[in-house]
């Protein structure tokens, strides 16, 4: 060992191998791990192998507990407990995570409305990567808005306002994005320890009173499997109220896309409509029902959100949120150059309308991002003309697909190729929304 090195507690090789051989950790080596891999003294090839022996043999929700506890150790944690109106009053927090899906727009509806009865919404929200969109990506459509502000300018917007989307800043559990970004690249990314703790110690450093989390699961969800997606809810659950925070978990259908748009500014411009009293039934029932679940796990159990949807107080908190991060609540949004129309195959009924395939498609015509630095396009997606249950006719349009750059079509129209059942009249296609609830 040369001067100025000190000895590190534990080796990762060891660590590999006990997970390997289905061995647990301790805390000190969970603790560990975590900190020399932020250090850099883990290297990626270690604890790519590391991640890999996880997803494969699993941790116990003890080490989960810990790892988690470890990554939000990794950096700041947020607090709202002197959180006041500009009254003086105390207000409660309440923020709702969704593990991501094709056309989840809700947030956006959603925050305004939870601020509507005095519940803080603070959504620290990422970008998309991949097929499903990221809230910032859609927000930034909005001419002026921006997703950056100090912690000081978070509290005086959850002050005066109610609710802020805004990026999460780099102090926040620094181990999570160093470890996300290389479970991206390895494979790793759909191991429930992985994934609850990543998705956990972001909520707990946030400092949120209350959190809703939107498991979703379906073709459209990075959990394919009802049972999967039941164990990541309930381990995430559980991490949730160790670490004294109220919260309760949804399984809802990702197997057809949410609403009739997946892209930037096509996806706020359906959450204006909801906002304004509209909207498609599957955005407003969700936005709803989320609003409900957040309200009572902050303690207010007598609120109506659809009634505030309707008369317009929701829109009026949106207004003055997108207002106060400099956008223009009131500006036209963009538009994309140019269209394609895909058309109905047959006569019948829809029964399906595949959520993978159409993110695939939105992402392709420009809507996501393949790397992180790539720019997204902000009228890029498609917008859906008819949802699963419709009765549709041959030649009838399905989908309108947009971009800046039409030598993108077709590749979007190959990702489309069977993203259509549709079926004699009379068939009913499987359309519940909401699959459980666990508390
Ligand atoms: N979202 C996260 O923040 N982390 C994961 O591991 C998966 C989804």
């Amino acid at each position: 060992m040369t001067e100025g090195q000190h000895a590190e507690q534990f080796d990762a090789v060891d660590m590999i191998r006990t997970k390997r051989d289905r061995g647990t950790f301790s805390q000190a080596q969970i603790d560990w791990t975590v900190d020399a891999y932020t250090r850099g003294v883990i290297a990626d090839e270690q604890m790519a192998a590391l991640n890999m022996a996880i997803l494969l043999n699993g941790m116990t929700r003890q080490e989960i507990s810990w790892w988690t506890a470890a990554m939000i150790a990794s950096g700041e944690r947020m607090d709202f407990s002197t959180l006041r109106t500009p009254e003086g009053a105390v207000k409660a927090t309440s923020d709702k995570h969704s593990t991501g899906g094709v056309g989840d727009k809700i947030t956006l509806p959603l925050a305004p409305l939870v601020a509507v009865f005095g519940v803080a919404v603070p959504q620290l929200s990422g970008r998309g990567l991949g097929h499903t969109g990221g809230t910032l990506d859609k927000l930034e459509a909005i001419p002026g808005w921006r997703a950056d502000l100090t912690n000081a300018q978070m509290m005086r917007q959850l002050s005066e306002v109610g609710a802020v989307i805004c990026a999460a800043g780099a102090a926040l559990a620094p181990a999570d994005k160093k470890l996300y970004a290389l479970r991206d690249v390895t494979g790793t990314v759909e191991a429930i320890p992985l994934i609850a703790s990543s998705i956990m110690s972001k909520k707990i450093a946030e400092g949120t009173g209350s959190l809703v989390l939107d498991v979703k699961v379906g073709s459209g969800a990075f959990m394919k499997d009802e049972e999967m997606a039941r164990e990541l809810a309930r381990t995430m659950v559980a991490l949730g109220k160790d670490a004294g925070v109220n919260t309760v978990a949804l399984l809802t259908n990702m197997n057809t896309p949410l609403g009739l748009t997946a892209g930037n500014a096509i996806e706020v411009e359906e959450s204006v409509e909801v906002l304004a009293g509209g909207g498609p039934a599957d955005v407003v029932e969700l936005t709803v029902t989320l609003a409900q679940e957040m309200l009572a796990a902050a303690g207010v159990h007598d609120a109506d959100p659809a009634a505030a949807l309707r008369d317009g107080r929701a829109m009026d908190v949106w207004k003055r949120m997108i207002a106060a991060q400099g956008g223009d609540p009131d500006a036209a949004l963009p538009v994309a150059r140019e269209s394609e129309v895909v058309y109905a195959p047959a006569d019948g009924v829809l029964v399906e309308l595949d959520a993978l395939s159409v993110g695939v498609a939105a992402w392709r015509l420009g809507a996501g991002r393949a790397r992180k630095e790539d720019v997204v396009q902000a009228g890029a997606g498609v917008r859906m003309h008819a949802k699963p249950g419709a009765l549709v006719r041959a030649g009838e349009p399905l989908m309108t697909l947009l971009t800046d750059t039409p030598e993108k079509f077709e590749r979007a129209r190959e990702a489309l190729e069977n993203a259509v059942v549709i079926a004699p009249e009379g068939s009913r296609p499987a359309q519940r929304l909401i699959l459980d609830r666990i508390s």
